[in-house]
């Protein structure tokens, strides 16, 4: 049998697939690379995969990008719109940034790459790399984009990330650095991003810089997460700190450059460096979480990175079940207790005496991921213990915990698409993004309360389809 695809996820074609890579947007189409191995279900000398989309959730594969050659493996990197030719290769020219891996010794070097026609066929410059390694290990991961007058790289170097400027994408000069005091000790940094957002609706401007730790994050293992400050063009200033996500899979985040309309859109890889070659797999291994829209809002915290799934998605919603203001005593309550591949719930619930409530989603009671606050205690959680494959690791069959923001209401939205289960929560405030592995391939949703009532104001749940309505 085939081995089943979530219904809005992306997954490679075939083989092994981790972080998204030149993520940009142009002439009408988002490009997606990704770090590929085109020959088997775990990592090795990685390529650059390649996809295209109108709308981030339709997905047309095309031919691998970059392949490794005599510099290295093709390692993570950015790509932008090269609009005035400032790298000579052309107006409009699409250039790719990444990182060479040379085994052995693990040398690290920063290569570029052009396509004149959209992004189908790549040309290696012929001088690379246009940016030599200066004696450190683990420099990688370059992230590209204009500012001001010209362009700038975030790299990771170990546990700091470096920032280089350059007039022409091939001569880089070192700027400032940043050395984040929040991560864990043994923490190695990888896969920067650094943008530009308005603090809500105001014309307050801040700079978010995104990162992968690998490892020590929240839930174990490798993890995401985010600095709000100030950037001058040459460092990094922050002001606050966060998870990006309190699940176990969400790494290596990057967002697409030039996205239109001044969207900020990001995706992530929905896994663990932890347990990601061991994963249950025939035939493809690896996927992208929902592509998210990420804001800065103002909380008690601070300024906060909000990600919300992308509006798109309400496109695929079908079959609406909601209701308003019902007070729900303990029990079970399958909903509408039909059974789906994907489902999206919103839902706005008013903290009464209820010590517990969540959502079951599954098969059975003996194939479910069951999502719960623990009122008390003020947090929400994910439970996989039972959701389907979990002994292939001794780390997977966990329960996950995120601190619960603000006061007596809670907000939760809840993408569940087959093998995964992504719940944002206080509009994005706090996110959750976990992997599964299930046997059955339709599941159905039940409300649960216990410990004493509770009020549902608001509850819509959709079914999730493939194709726009
Ligand atoms: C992050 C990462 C990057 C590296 C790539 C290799 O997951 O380790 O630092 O460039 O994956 O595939």
């Amino acid at each position: 049998m085939s081995q089943p695809r979530p219904l809005l996820h992306f997954t490679p074609p075939a083989h092994w697939l981790n972080d998204p890579n030149g993520l940009v947007y142009q002439n009408g189409e988002y490009h997606l690379f990704y770090q590929h191995h085109p020959h088997s279900l775990t990592p090795g000398p990685m390529h650059w995969g390649h996809a295209v989309s109108h709308d981030l959730l339709r997905w047309e594969h095309l031919p691998i990008a970059l392949a490794p050659d005599e510099h290295g493996m093709i390692f993570s990197g950015s790509a932008v719109v090269d609009e005035n030719n400032t790298a000579g290769f052309g107006a409009n020219a699409l250039l790719a940034l990444y990182t060479a891996h040379k085994e052995p010794g693990h040398l690290e070097t920063q290569c570029l790459a052009f396509s004149l026609d959209g992004g189908r066929a790549w040309t290696k410059y012929a001088g690379n790399p246009v940016l030599p390694n200066p004696g450190l290990r683990d420099f990688r991961d370059p992230k590209v984009f204009w500012h001001a007058d010209g362009w700038v790289m975030c790299l990771a170097a170990g546990r700091e990330i470096l920032f280089y400027t350059s007039p022409n994408l091939k001569d880089w000069t070192r700027a400032g650095s940043f050395a984040p005091q929040e991560i864990p000790r043994a923490a190695v940094l990888e896969t920067p991003d650094l943008f530009e957002l308005p603090v809500g609706s105001s014309r307050q401007m801040r700079w978010a810089l995104t990162l992968g730790i690998n490892s020590g994050a929240p839930a174990g293992g490798s993890g995401s997460c985010y600095f709000v400050g100030g950037f001058d063009g040459f460092t990094f200033t922050p002001e606050t700190f966060g998870w990006m996500n309190y699940g176990p899979d969400f790494y290596a985040p990057q967002t697409w450059n030039n996205a239109p309309n001044a969207r900020r859109i990001c995706l992530g890889w929905m896994n663990n460096w932890q347990y990601a070659a061991q994963t249950p797999a025939s035939e493809w291994r690896g996927m992208f979480s929902i592509p998210r829209e990420l804001t800065l809002v103002e909380s008690e915290a601070g300024i906060s990175l909000a990600q919300n799934p992308i509006v798109e998605v309400n496109a695929r919603r079908r079959k609406t079940f909601a209701m308003r203001g019902r007070t729900f005593q303990p029990g079970e309550y399958p909903l509408n207790g039909e059974q789906a591949a994907a489902w999206d719930v919103e839902a706005e619930i008013a903290l009464g005496a209820a010590d517990c409530f969540g959502f079951r989603i599954g098969a059975s009671t003996d194939e479910e991921t069951i999502l719960f606050c623990d009122v008390a205690a003020q947090t929400i959680n994910v439970n996989r213990a039972r959701s389907g494959q979990v002994n292939f690791h001794k780390d997977f069959a966990t329960i996950h915990s995120a601190p619960l923001p603000g006061g007596g209401m809670v907000a939760l939205r809840i993408l569940f698409d087959y093998n995964s289960v992504e719940v944002f929560v206080q509009n994005g405030r706090v996110v959750l993004s976990e992997s599964i592995f299930p046997a059955a391939q339709a599941h159905k949703l039940t409300f649960f309360v216990a410990g004493g009532a509770l009020t549902v104001k608001n509850l819509k749940v959709f079914q999730l389809q493939t194709e726009a309505l």
